[in-house]
């Protein structure tokens, strides 16, 4: 089992460039079930995650080339079901429900089960295939799925789903009649599966606000595409730099979509701003403690929430961060009081008292997002973090090692 080791206290300093966005990536690449001929799409992160979803769509018939330039063709599905054994790593599995049962008219998909940070159920999914005229069935730890040809309707979403709003609008891009999806996700990566589907033929307008209207179409065409840049790993340097007091450019990406964390961080007194291609984001040697809390987007991201936890328990003061989207989204909490953080936790609210320095220590990934919480830690922390379970972070950050590294992180992977 791989581990980390982290000798803490420098600064981070250099440039460092920001990999195609995992959540982008993951319902683009199940777009394609719903096209024939040969997809081309860039800027594909070299991940676990990714990894898991070829593997999934190759199950299911899809021919699969390349890698950060990636061509996918799904002329020859010849299976619909999604195992169990393939779901259960990855519940984003979930996505290609809606597009087999559009494109096949039946899909059986193993129910993701819950993970570290929650029960996450599907039903919203479910009930909103229902309604396009899907019928479901749960068995056996499965959800089958039939329907000869999906009709457009109104849906309202009894939440706001990021995978579930993806779902629904990729089924119905081939119902019979236009529908309109309410309270939907507005996250950036549901535009930009709005503008690849556009591309292949579908008419879809209203993504990335809380209503979508989708024309259903006969079918689909192949289409060439980029995916846009991780604003999460994006959030998560920024981080590195204001927890280490560095000085570092991003490029890749660019300030678009990150207005939350920026203004978060600025507010601790980090210095955020745009440079001739890139950001550049300046920790202070003072950090000031702010209050999060996670909301759907353009909320402050829950994904970014562990992150920001570990810069605050330097802080100067308090921080209370409340988690409003996932149900046990403070696994991190512990392991960063094993580094001297003081945070006390009840409910979905965590009480952060800055301490002047934290201290390295072993610790343990318990999830992605924890793992690269923990990492930060260990950057800061004075003496040696070593970190065990790095596969969780292996599913979300594309060799983040070597990039702390080539900051100038004294980091190693063992
Ligand atoms: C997406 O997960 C992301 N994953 C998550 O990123 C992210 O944390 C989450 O959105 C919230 O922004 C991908 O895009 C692949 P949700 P998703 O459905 O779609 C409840 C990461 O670290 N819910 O918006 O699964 C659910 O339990 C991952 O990259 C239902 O109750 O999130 C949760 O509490 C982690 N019923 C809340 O809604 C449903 O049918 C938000 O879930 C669906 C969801």
């Amino acid at each position: 089992m791989d581990k980390i080791i982290i000798c803490g206290g420098k600064k981070l300093e250099g440039e460092v460039f920001i990999s195609g966005s995992k959540n982008a990536a993951l319902p683009v690449l199940v777009s394609s079930l719903l096209t024939t001929g040969w997809n081309t799409f860039h800027n594909i992160p070299d991940l676990v995650d990714i990894k898991t979803i070829k593997r999934l769509l190759e199950s299911l018939g899809a021919e699969i080339e390349g890698g950060e330039t990636l061509r996918i063709n799904a002329d020859k599905l010849r299976n619909c079901e999604a195992s169990y054994d393939l779901v259960k790593t990855m519940r984003a599995s979930i996505l290609v429900l809606g597009p087999l049962v559009a494109r096949m008219g039946m899909a059986r998909v193993s129910l993701p089960g819950g993970c570290a940070i929650g029960a996450r159920p599907v039903n919203v999914h479910t009930k909103a295939l229902e309604a396009l005229g899907a019928r479901i069935k749960l068995e056996d730890g499965y959800i089958e799925a039939k329907a000869s040809r999906l009709k457009g309707t109104t849906i309202y979403l009894d939440l706001p789903t990021v995978t579930g709003t993806e779902n629904i609008m990729m089924a119905a891009c081939l119902a019979k009649g236009t529908t309109l999806l309410k309270n939907t996700a507005k996250e950036p990566e549901i535009m930009n599966l709005a503008d690849v589907l556009c591309g292949m033929g579908a008419k879809i307008s209203g993504a990335g606000t809380d209503t979508i209207r989708i024309d259903g179409v006969d079918s689909l065409h192949a289409v060439e595409a980029t995916v846009i840049p991780d604003r999460i790993e994006a959030g998560t340097f920024m981080i590195a730099a204001g927890i280490t007091g560095g000085d570092i450019k991003i490029t890749g990406c660019d300030l678009c979509y990150l207005d939350a964390i920026v203004t978060k961080l600025r507010n601790t007194g980090m210095d955020i701003s745009i440079v001739d291609g890139g950001i550049r984001a300046v920790g202070e040697e003072k950090v000031k403690s702010v209050d999060i809390k996670t909301l759907p987007y353009p909320g402050f991201p829950t994904d970014l929430q562990a992150q920001m936890m570990a810069f605050m328990t330097v802080g100067n003061g308090l921080s209370v961060v409340t988690e409003t989207i996932f149900e046990n989204r403070f696994m991190h909490v512990s392991e960063l009081m094993r580094m001297g953080a003081d945070i006390s936790v009840a409910g979905n609210r965590a009480v952060v008292k800055g301490v002047p320095r934290l201290r390295g220590a072993p610790v343990m990934a318990t999830d992605l997002r924890a793992s690269a919480s923990l990492i930060l830690a260990g950057l800061a922390a004075e003496g040696v973090t070593e970190l065990s379970r790095v596969y969780h972070i292996d599913r979300g950050y594309q060799k983040i090692e070597e990039k702390l590294s080539s900051l100038g992180a004294d980091i190693k992977r063992v």
